[in-house]
């Protein structure tokens, strides 16, 4: 009913959410890639679309379900990822960037699969453009942006640089150093800081609560 949605926090409110990992393809058959789940990601859509939001899901390869009530775009390098959030970031008033998305990529993509040899492969490699960073350049000041850090050492320095670096307004990081955090885990344990610096540290917990966690810092800076 119209009333009860006008009622909850984010209703109007248009949000995007990236999720799950990238593959940067090597040639026909192979790719380069990372453990990323995609449960972190998809838990906080679905958390922000429960309180209101209109909600667009950017998600890498993944086994993971999105609920009805998501708009689910799918993707699978850096690049699609890239730009899918390009065309999306300008309608969106809150923005969450769950992806582990790439670092690298080959430099060349073979046409054919490439056949073994005794004398091994060497792969050149690029840097893929930083998702979030060009957000952080293009955000409005109306536009609240959340980035992670996955860190095993030096985190919250590392973290707080992120923050700064990326123009973010949160930042949650993800220590790999608790052991039941991470990608192929149930649970998570975050640190979130804020743009005073100001950090609130979260137990052990499932990705669904970390990601109720993450939508009520996100609550307290959105108008
Ligand atoms: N990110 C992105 N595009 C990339 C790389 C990262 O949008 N090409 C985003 C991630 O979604 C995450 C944040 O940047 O929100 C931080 O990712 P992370 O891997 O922790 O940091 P990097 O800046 O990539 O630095 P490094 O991996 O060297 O720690
Ligand atoms: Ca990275």
């Amino acid at each position: 009913d119209n009333a009860i949605k006008k009622s909850m926090p984010l209703y109007g409110k248009k949000v995007m959410v990236t999720a799950g990992p990238t593959y940067e393809a090597i040639d026909p058959v192979r790719f380069i890639g990372n453990h990323s789940s995609g449960k972190m990601g998809f838990a906080i859509a679905d958390e922000l679309a429960k309180l209101g939001a209109e909600v667009t899901l950017i998600a890498g390869p993944t086994a993971q379900k999105a609920a009805q009530r998501l708009k689910r775009i799918d993707v699978v390098s850096a690049r699609e990822m890239f730009d899918a959030c390009t065309s999306v970031f300008p309608e969106s008033d809150i923005t969450v960037m769950c992806a582990a998305v790439a670092d690298y990529r080959p430099k060349q993509v073979a046409t054919q699969k490439i056949k073994k040899r005794d004398s091994g492969l060497v792969l050149e490699l690029e840097k893929t453009t930083d998702i979030l960073a060009s957000l952080g350049v293009a955000k409005k000041t109306h536009q609240i942006l959340v980035g992670f850090a996955l860190e095993t050492n030096d985190e919250e320095n590392y973290a707080k640089g992120k923050l700064e670096k990326k123009n973010l307004d949160l930042v949650v990081l993800n220590s790999l150093n608790d052991k039941g955090a991470g990608f192929k885990s149930d649970t998570n344990k975050i640190t979130i800081f804020n743009k005073a610096l100001e950090r609130t540290v979260f137990d052990m917990k499932s990705k669904t609560e970390v990601a109720k966690d993450i939508c009520t810092a996100i609550l307290k800076i959105a108008k």
